[in-house]
């Protein structure tokens, strides 16, 4: 099976219309896309979704924001997947993030940073379970394959 992540483009890249582009930047990279919603994250999956975080003064803001808007929740598959879409996405803080990076092009602060991804393969089987039922993600061959690795 390959690696999978859970990727979410969060309400600063749905307002202001970066969807297309981050989405681009994935699959020009050549990874496949395995699932993919476009949702209201409700406070109960926030909570869960950050629940690592509870306690710290960020979390409640965090949750309150992906709340705020709808979100594109997806799952990403490809050889190291998780680490290499962390590399795509940037330093958590945009500020700090490399400028040829996703944070680093399109962010300005820590609190609107564009994009989630997961942390490690632990963490990406836990985000992909909440957001996706396992019939929601599809395995297929995609026309190309051939051409990313012999
Ligand atoms: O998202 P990432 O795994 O890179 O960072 P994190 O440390 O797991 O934090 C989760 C999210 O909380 C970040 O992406 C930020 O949106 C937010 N955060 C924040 O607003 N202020 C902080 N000091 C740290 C995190
Ligand atoms: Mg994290």
């Amino acid at each position: 099976m390959m690696e999978k992540t859970f990727l979410m483009l969060k309400p600063d890249a749905v307002q202001r219309g970066f969807v297309g582009e981050i989405i681009s930047t994935f699959e020009k990279k050549g990874f496949k896309l395995a699932g993919m919603k476009f949702i209201q994250v409700d406070r109960a999956l926030a909570e869960e979704h950050y629940a690592e975080h509870k306690g710290k003064g960020f979390f409640e803001p965090t949750v309150e924001y992906i709340m705020s808007s709808p979100v594109v929740a997806m799952v990403w598959q490809g050889k190291n997947v998780v680490a290499l879409a962390r590399e795509l996405m940037g330093a958590t803080n945009p500020a700090n993030a490399n400028p040829g990076s996703i944070r680093g092009r399109y962010g300005m602060d820590i609190s609107r940073n564009v994009i989630h991804g997961s942390d490690s393969v632990t963490s990406a089987e836990r985000e992909i379970s909440l957001y996706f039922k396992p019939e929601e993600l599809v395995e297929y061959t995609k026309a190309g394959d051939e051409w990313l690795s012999e």
